[in-house]
């Protein structure tokens, strides 16, 4: 006997038992729209109505809570901090946001709903250094908007606030990073040696996004000859200098950064004489682990600025 059919018996027999199958049967209703509600909620492709005004409101009660009115700590007029701003919003920023803020022409920007904010409009021009500030901090609960706490320190997130403000004030000219070649790819694999996993940590990273698929990014973004030691090099890392993110031991294991150093080492060499290089020769056993080839010495021989003339690297040095 089905249990339908049992139920439908007790229904008759009994009243105490139809109402417990009008709770069951409301449960079960309740259960499925449980099940297929969220789904459509995050596939819904238009604003629920008061959705935007309502967030709108939340947005800036949280960031009057959070940030307080707290003016910028950074000078918007110093070309330093908008260079740092636009090294930060060009690596993590552009690709929905779109090079010019205007929320188109980033690679993600079609993939998202809701879309990547226009931050030129009136909109995000009317908010507060402090709005945007907090928004950029800890991003939008239920969007694709990420907060940044984990990877840029307070300063720096004042000058992308300086930057988007720049952006809005009128056309910047966009840093364009080269796309990786698929050779630059091809030296990644994690079952490689140390080079061949730290080119993979590089990809993974997205260090790419701002210094190119081999360190071929344009102006400050391209990495010259590294003459730091390996600790000074891993401080940089881990807290990112002039508008580059820092990368915790949660994001990238110490393990991660050894390889990810040997990698650099090969894409930016110290300075030596330019003899021509023997074809690395692989690791024993090392699957497809060897770096494609890249002319000896390259066009980076004219790298010579020392890191050390860097600014922002300070915190950094006298290191061991
Ligand atoms: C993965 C995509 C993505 C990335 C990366 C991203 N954003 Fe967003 N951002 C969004 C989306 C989507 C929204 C819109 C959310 C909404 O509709 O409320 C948004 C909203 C915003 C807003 C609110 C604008 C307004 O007027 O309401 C600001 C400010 C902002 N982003 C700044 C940034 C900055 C600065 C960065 C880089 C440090 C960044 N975003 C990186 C997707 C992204
Ligand atoms: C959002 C952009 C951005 C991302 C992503 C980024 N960097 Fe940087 N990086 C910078 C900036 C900006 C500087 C400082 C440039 C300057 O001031 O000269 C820098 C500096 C460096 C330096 C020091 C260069 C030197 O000459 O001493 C190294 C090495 C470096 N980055 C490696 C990496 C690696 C490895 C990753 C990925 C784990 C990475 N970066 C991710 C922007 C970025």
């Amino acid at each position: 006997m089905t249990w339908l059919a049992q139920l439908g018996r007790s229904i008759r027999g009994n009243g105490r038992a139809f109402a417990a199958g009008i709770i069951i049967g409301f449960a079960i209703i309740g259960g499925g729209a449980a099940i297929v509600l969220p789904p459509w909620l995050l596939t819904h492709r238009s604003n629920l109505p008061g959705e935007a005004a309502y967030g709108d409101v939340a947005v800036s009660l949280a960031a009057m809570l959070h940030a307080g009115s707290s003016a910028s700590p950074v000078q918007a007029s110093d070309r330093g901090v908008i260079e740092r701003g636009q090294y930060a919003y060009t690596g993590s920023c552009a690709q929905c946001h779109g090079p010019a803020g205007d929320g188109k022409n980033g690679a993600l920007s079609k993939a998202l709903f809701p879309p990547a904010t226009d931050l030129t409009s009136g909109d995000a021009k009317e908010k507060s250094d402090a709005t945007l500030f907090w928004i950029t901090k800890q991003g939008l609960s239920f969007t694709a908007m990420p907060g940044f706490a984990g990877q840029y320190n307070d300063q720096t997130i004042w000058a992308i606030v300086a930057y988007m403000r720049a952006l809005q004030n009128g056309p910047a000219k966009a840093l364009v990073i080269p796309t990786p070649t698929g050779g630059q790819l091809a030296q990644a694999n994690i079952a490689g040696d140390a080079v061949a996993r730290g080119a993979a940590v590089y990809f993974a990273q997205g260090c790419e996004a701002c210094h190119g698929g081999s360190g071929n990014g344009p102006g400050e973004l391209r990495l010259r000859a590294i003459s730091t030691n390996d600790a000074q090099l891993s401080c940089v890392l881990r807290n990112g200098p002039n508008g580059m993110p820092g990368y915790d031991t949660a994001t990238m294991t110490d393990a991660q950064l050894r390889d990810l150093i040997a990698f650099l080492r090969t894409l930016a060499p110290p300075e030596q004489p330019r003899v021509p290089r023997a074809e690395a020769t692989p690791a024993a056993g090392a699957p497809q682990g060897t770096p494609s080839p890249r002319p000896a010495g390259g066009d980076r021989q004219s790298y010579s600025s020392p890191a050390s003339a860097q600014p922002g690297f300070a915190g950094c040095s006298g290191l061991g």
